[in-house]
């Protein structure tokens, strides 16, 4: 753990509430992403795994705080997430679904007006959002999945600029299909 972390309720990881790199307008980036060792994290629309603990971080890191996907990654939700702002991205001027706010571009989701509840931004995916969106990326919660599964979607490999800390790990059991590891990557 580094600094900007802070160890939350059952370990969830709690963003420094500062702004992000660059100009003082753009706000602060962070992702978050289940990823299996050889990158996939998505398979038919879905996430090939069921890891129960990890749904539960991913749920207590990113409660208040805004929640920006694309459009392939909610229709799999099925639902708003609720506690958060919900953002999409779609190109599909006609899109509306109710409890979420719909853009038509990665980068309008970094540029909307704030609200006074909105907490920081997360991007939690899928691909195409965590390929468009991690240029501006500040701190990505990786949870590596012990494991090597087939699937269509993927992460983006990570440079040599990513610093990874280890925030936790987890082994596999009755709701955890898969041991998988925790970390922080922050830009050197
Ligand atoms: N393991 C994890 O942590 C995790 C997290 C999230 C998702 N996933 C998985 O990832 C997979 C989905 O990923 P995906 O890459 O196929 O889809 P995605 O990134 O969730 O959504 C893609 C859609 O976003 C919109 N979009 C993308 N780029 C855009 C741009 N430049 N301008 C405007 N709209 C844009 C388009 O929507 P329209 O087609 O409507 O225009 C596009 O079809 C699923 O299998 C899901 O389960 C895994």
């Amino acid at each position: 753990m580094t600094g900007g972390e802070r160890a939350g309720r059952d370990g969830a990881a709690q963003p420094a509430p500062e702004e992000g790199r660059g100009t003082p307008s753009r706000r602060r980036v962070h992702m978050i992403v289940a990823r299996s060792k050889n990158g996939v994290i998505g398979r038919g629309g879905r996430i090939p795994w069921r890891l129960r603990d990890d749904m539960r971080f991913f749920r207590e890191t990113t409660m208040g705080h805004t929640v920006v996907m694309g459009r392939k990654t909610f229709e799999s939700l099925g639902r708003p997430l609720p506690g958060r702002r919900n953002v999409v991205v779609t190109r599909d001027r006609g899109f509306r679904a109710e409890g979420v706010e719909v853009v038509h571009s990665p980068e309008e989701a970094l540029a909307l007006p704030r609200t006074p509840a909105d907490g920081e931004l997360f991007v939690i995916g899928g691909q195409q959002l965590y390929e468009a969106l991690l240029p501006y990326a500040d701190v990505i919660y990786i949870t590596e999945v012990d494991a090597v599964v087939e699937g269509d979607a993927f992460f983006p490999a990570l440079g040599d600029e990513w610093e990874l800390t280890e925030l936790r790990r987890h082994g596999a059991d009755e709701h955890n299909e898969y041991p998988f590891t925790v970390y922080a990557a922050r830009r050197r």
